[in-house]
């Protein structure tokens, strides 16, 4: 039996990376692909999810961060420098840390969710909060890049997609192929760059028969891709995907045209409505924007889109304790509130429906 060693030294031939670079890993990657029989009986479709939270700062941008600070401290780098809506700046402070560097993170002010402000406090970054959102903090972090010795770890570097495009490869090795549909949630577009980008290597490898068709949801309010503009003033409860302005909007396009993909919008509503299936139904906690993608399988499958059969992988990126507030609320927005009982086995029993057994 053996450890898995991170994706770098898991995928070191498949990634621009040399003897020189030294490699900073949490042990990032290898996370598991889930059957999710509930959903799959929903649409009748294969369906699989690839559980992001289980990398070691709960997000899919673990991938990416090992290569973009492996490479920053190759290059000499200090102190690294993003913007984020929470996950990145986690992920960065974390292996900033670890290798003995500094990060410095932009977070849109009162804005980010409370498990991932801690995360990147705990692991001592310079946290700063801008009175402004998201696309203004990485209008400043690139400024800063440009102008400033530090370097910029936000997914404009190409490193961090070269990192993230290893959970396509981690998805072909236990699928045997492609799935024919692979869903993401959107913000900047760097994720549904990536898996793209990895899906197309392992098809000119022959390690599958096709691309699959990759369709990419942001949040209604959020949906630049979608309507074909910058959105000013993006609004959604899905705080991590609030973007108005991605970064990689040109590359998804890019990436879009050559699978038969697809970018769809979906209601905050219908977010949180997948959250609770996703939760109550298959076992897996994820924070709100990452149930997109079990909403865009539900929206799809109901269009006809996604057929009888067909396998589907949809990638959940955080895990649900970052942002558990949501679990606390019904479907009417009224608070969850756990029942209080005595410390007597009758009325317990009682309050659970039980009745003895004879
Ligand atoms: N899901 C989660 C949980 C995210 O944190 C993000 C992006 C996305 C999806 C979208 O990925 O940007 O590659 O399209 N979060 C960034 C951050 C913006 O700062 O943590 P994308």
């Amino acid at each position: 039996s053996r450890q898995w060693r991170g994706v770098l030294h898991e995928y070191a031939d498949r990634l621009n990376i040399s003897e020189a670079t030294p490699i900073v890993t949490l042990g990032e990657g290898g996370t598991p692909l889930i059957p999710a029989p509930a959903l799959s009986a929903r649409t009748g479709a294969q369906v699989y999810v690839k559980f992001e939270g289980m990398n070691p700062t709960g997000s899919f941008k673990d991938r990416g961060m090992t290569m973009a600070i492996s490479k920053a401290v190759e290059h000499g780098a200090k102190a690294v420098i993003c913007a984020s809506t929470g996950n990145t700046s986690a992920s960065a402070a974390a292996y900033a840390t670890h290798a003995g560097i500094t990060a410095a993170v932009l977070v849109p002010e009162g804005k980010i969710a409370l498990g991932k402000l801690s995360q990147a406090i705990a692991h001592n970054a310079e946290l700063l909060q801008v009175r402004g959102n998201f696309d203004d903090c990485l209008d400043i972090a690139r400024d800063l890049a440009e102008n400033y010795p530090v370097h910029l770890v936000n997914s404009v570097n190409p490193d961090r997609i070269e990192g993230q495009k290893t959970a396509a490869f981690e998805v072909v090795e236990v699928l045997g192929d492609a799935p024919d549909f692979h869903i993401v949630p959107v913000g900047n577009a760097g994720n549904y760059t990536a898996y793209s980008r990895g899906y197309s290597e392992e098809l000119v490898r022959g390690e599958t028969t096709k691309l699959p068709r990759m369709f990419g949801f942001q949040a209604s309010g959020s949906a630049p891709i979608v309507r074909g503009e910058i959105v000013r003033n993006p609004e959604t409860i899905a705080s991590a995907i609030r973007i108005g302005n991605p970064a990689s909007w040109e590359l998804a396009l890019a990436a879009r045209e050559a699978s038969d993909g697809y970018f769809g919008a979906i209601d905050d509503d219908k977010i949180l409505e997948a959250y609770r299936i996703l939760s109550a139904e298959v076992g897996i906690f994820v924070e709100p924007a990452s149930a997109i993608s079990v909403a865009g399988l539900l929206e799809r499958a109901d269009a006809g889109v996604i057929g009888k059969g067909a396998v589907v992988v949809l990638t959940v990126t955080g895990h649900g304790l970052k942002d558990p507030q949501w679990a606390l609320k019904t479907a009417d927005g009224s608070d969850v509130t756990p029942t209080s009982v005595a410390v007597d086995t009758d009325e317990i029993a009682g309050v659970l429906g039980l009745s003895k057994a004879s």
